[in-house]
């Protein structure tokens, strides 16, 4: 029975030692030290033991199970130690991976000049209105001082949609929009887009973008507008440019006249931005002509204004150094993702 013992001890510790997962060690528990196990059934035979070899043989036999046991948690712990790391290894993240990225949008280029403007003339106490792209005839021309047969019409040639529906040719048709509602006094800029059909090439296009301004007041003089564009001047182009004021005409302001900054690509020098006149136009302007008050229910005598009509397009172009209009509204990805 001795020998017996010795023998199933040495198979179980052999098996035991080259076990490959938990699941296996516990059937070797099962199989040695289990109810039906082998050592178990030792114990049963120590009936037929001469009693005083009993003790003696028990004892054995519970030191067999008591190795067993300790060898058993042993291999246990070792192989769950094994599984875990192998776990570990297989769920490492790596985190010098490039992440997965989603492109947020962008702004179009207009837009960020127009967010800039935006931000300009609200600083200095302008609100921002809206006004329709379909005008009645009145709006867009009559009001404005210009009547059916006035050779001012031949400026902007115009898409008209009916009998006195046109596509605006010019944001100051909101102008009047803004005097019919509000009472001076009255400070607001009216940007979006406005239609004329010209022939498309790399400094035209029949939808392009004005900003309108307009202020009436009492007491408004062309020295406040002088002041409010070179500010904005200033602020968009920076404090060295110079801002040059031309007589002009348009049928709406009187005095009218358009403004021209020094060349930010040059600094007056003269290039090829400025087609070498040191000089690019940015906007027409002038005092509301006392007509204009008058037909909007303001009166001419108490109080007076100014306006001014800036081309974003243009701002944008000579900021971004975009050499063809076109650009700016042919959406092309390759063309947007640079800004
Ligand atoms: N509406 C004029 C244009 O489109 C610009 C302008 C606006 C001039 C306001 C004077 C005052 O040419």
């Amino acid at each position: 029975m001795k020998e017996n013992l010795e023998v199933i001890k040495a198979q179980a510790i052999s098996a035991i030692e080259t076990a490959a997962d938990e699941k296996e060690i516990e059937e070797l528990r099962v199989k040695y030290l289990g109810k039906k196990g082998e050592l178990t059934a030792i114990l049963k035979q120590m009936g037929s033991l001469d009693p005083a070899e009993r003790p003696i043989m028990g004892q054995l036999v519970n030191e067999a199970k008591q190795s067993l046991e300790e060898l058993i948690g042993k291999k246990k712990s070792e192989l769950l130690a094994k599984a875990t790391e192998l776990k570990l290894k297989a769920e490492t993240i790596d985190i010098t991976m490039p992440a997965k990225t989603s492109k947020p949008g962008k702004l179009h280029p207009l837009n960020s000049v127009l967010d800039d403007m935006i931000d300009i003339f609200q600083s200095m106490g302008f609100d921002v209105v809206d006004g329709p792209e379909v005008e009645t005839d009145y709006y867009n021309f009559e009001c404005l001082n210009v009547p059916a047969d006035h050779p001012a019409r031949d400026m902007q040639d115009t898409f008209y949609l009916g009998e006195n529906l046109l596509l605006r040719t010019q944001t100051s048709a909101a102008q009047i929009r803004t005097m019919e509602t509000r009472k001076p006094p009255i400070r607001v800029i009216c940007p979006g887009r406005v239609y004329r059909a010209d022939e498309v090439d790399a400094t035209h296009s029949p939808v392009f973008h004005q900003i309108e301004g307009l202020v009436v007041d009492k007491g408004i003089t062309m020295c406040d507008l002088k002041g409010v564009l070179e500010q904005f001047a200033h602020e968009i182009y920076g404090k060295d440019t110079k801002v040059k004021f031309r007589p002009s005409f348009f049928p709406f302001t009187e005095p009218s006249v358009e403004v021209d900054v020094s060349c930010s690509e040059c600094g007056g020098k003269g290039c090829r931005v400025c087609k070498g006149s040191g000089w690019i136009e940015i906007l027409g302007a002038g005092m509301v002509h006392p007509r204009v008050l008058e037909s909007c229910g303001i009166d001419p005598e108490e109080y007076s204004g100014f306006a001014f009509g800036i081309g974003l397009d243009r701002l944008t172009t000579t900021r971004y150094k975009i050499s063809d209009i076109r650009l700016l509204f042919e959406n092309d990805k390759r063309f947007l993702e640079q800004f």
